[in-house]
């Protein structure tokens, strides 16, 4: 049967390759309050604090290597060319070291940087640095300071519409390795189950270590690592 796919990578894709999970994290990243480090409210009162845990987050990615799921995935991509779309929560470039070549990062990129300032018209832009002390962190040519490329909490996530636009039009969703647990990502499933419910060919699959929050919408969930679980699927979608 010829599928239309959409994947949705969280960060369990990721967690064989040596970068812990949020839940593993337990509310707590390298002992800071979430809040503290992913939020603007956090960037606006302590910008060297938020600096050091990205700069550390970008030491630590660069150390890590893609697995097998990730190159599973590249392989599928190959196969099916613009019938797949690949978007992920994660802000590491694991996919795209792993091959793929589209990408759609809807947290941000941990590579990349840009402006604080809303309105600035500079665009984001490859940066690798690592700022740790408050005189280090770089300015933009308008006076505001560089930030990083990443979608904190209270913020909308990247290319939403176009996400929804490819739901809209695909006949499976598989979801790899996400609690299930951060909108509008975990409301996916839900967009394919109304599809469903309206007679239209929408099916959906969950692969990840334990069954997601939102467990119960998927059509099938398969339980395991995703090195191993994944490849093993994605050789059953043409
Ligand atoms: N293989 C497959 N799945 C795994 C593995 C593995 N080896 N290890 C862990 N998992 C699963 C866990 O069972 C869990 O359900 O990955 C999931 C990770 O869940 P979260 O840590 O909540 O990650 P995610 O859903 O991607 O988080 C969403 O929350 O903090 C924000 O912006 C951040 O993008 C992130 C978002």
């Amino acid at each position: 049967m010829v599928e239309r796919i959409v994947v949705l990578t969280g960060a369990g894709i990721s967690a064989e390759s040596g970068i812990r999970t949020f839940r593993d994290a337990n509310g707590l990243w390298e002992s800071h309050r979430i809040e503290q480090v992913a939020s603007p409210e956090g960037w606006r009162a302590d910008p060297e604090l938020v600096w050091q845990f990205y700069s550390a987050r970008r030491t630590q990615a660069r150390k890590c290597l893609p697995n097998q799921a990730h190159r599973a995935l590249a392989e599928l991509e190959a196969r099916m060319g613009s019938r797949m779309t690949l978007v992920t929560q994660n802000v590491d470039d694991l996919h795209e070291r792993g091959g793929s070549q589209r990408v759609i990062h809807m947290h941000g990129q941990l590579n990349l940087s840009r402006c604080e300032r809303p309105l600035c018209e500079t665009t984001p832009f490859h940066d690798e640095g690592e700022y740790v002390t408050r005189s280090a962190i770089p300015y933009c040519s308008c006076g505001g300071r560089i930030r990083p490329h990443i979608v904190w909490f209270g913020e909308q996530p990247f290319e939403v519409q176009g996400i929804i636009d490819a739901l809209e039009h695909c006949t499976l969703l598989a979801v790899i390795g996400s609690s299930g647990s951060v909108y509008p990502a975990a409301g996916f499933v839900n967009l394919m189950h109304e599809r469903s419910t309206m007679g239209e060919k929408a099916r959906t699959i969950y692969l990840g270590l334990e069954a997601p929050e939102n467990a119960d919408y998927f059509d099938k969930v398969i339980i395991g690592k995703a090195s191993e679980i994944v490849p093993d699927w994605a050789w059953t979608i043409s």
